[in-house]
């Protein structure tokens, strides 16, 4: 009888981190009420120069339609903001993101990474935005190389700002066709 009693205590703490586990991994992609409630405490936000970025991040709206849409604008120069910005780490100039930070309990950001590092543009709004407690899920577009401690590094620094990273997804685009961008990044967010 105790043996029984003490395999179900071992189960049942299994279960519950499993669930915290869960609720922490997954995004609310259901269409009911409880989904869609979900959604809009959810803020996307993305960079792009070149139309990758964009291609993944418009995907992911249609995936969480009541979420909170953003773009991250810069009319920066591309040699200023991505050479001498990126080398000195320095943050590009943005146009003001009105967004009321208060509402959103998660954020997805989409980048590309420029010389190895987050573009300045998404370097400012880490550097800006009020983002301490918020889970951020990351989803960085590189052409075809972003090391293993330029990665640790980019983590490092979005939860110095006080937020948790909650996904870390590198999307390789070079050679990739807009589909299979989008069929990516659907596996990224539904799973
Ligand atoms: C200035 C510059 C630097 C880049 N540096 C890298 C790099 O270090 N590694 C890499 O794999 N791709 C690099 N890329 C490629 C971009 O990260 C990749 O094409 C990205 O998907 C572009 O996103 P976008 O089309 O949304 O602007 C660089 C691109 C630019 C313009």
């Amino acid at each position: 009888m105790k043996n029984k009693f003490l395999l179900m205590l071992f189960l049942l703490q299994f279960c519950s981190v499993g669930f915290v586990f869960a609720k922490v991994q997954s995004l609310p992609v259901s269409d009911n009420e409880t989904g869609k409630n979900e959604q809009r405490k959810t803020l996307i936000l993305y960079y792009s120069k070149m139309g990758k970025t964009k291609i993944l991040a418009e995907e992911v709206r249609k995936l969480l339609p009541a979420a909170k849409f953003e773009e991250i604008k810069s009319d920066e120069g591309l040699m200023k903001a991505a050479m001498w910005n990126q080398l000195f780490n320095k943050d590009a100039s943005i146009a003001e993101i009105d967004v009321d930070m208060s509402k959103y309990e998660r954020v997805i950001l989409l980048s590309p990474i420029w010389l190895q590092k987050i573009a300045s543009p998404t370097r400012a709004v880490i550097n800006t935005l009020p983002l301490s407690g918020k889970k951020i899920r990351l989803v960085i577009t590189c052409g075809g190389y972003f090391g293993t401690e330029a990665q640790e590094e980019l983590k490092k620094h979005v939860e110095s700002k006080g937020a948790k990273v909650a996904g870390f997804f590198v999307v390789k685009t070079g050679g990739k066709s807009d589909e299979e961008l989008k069929e990516t990044i659907r596996k990224i967010i539904q799973n």
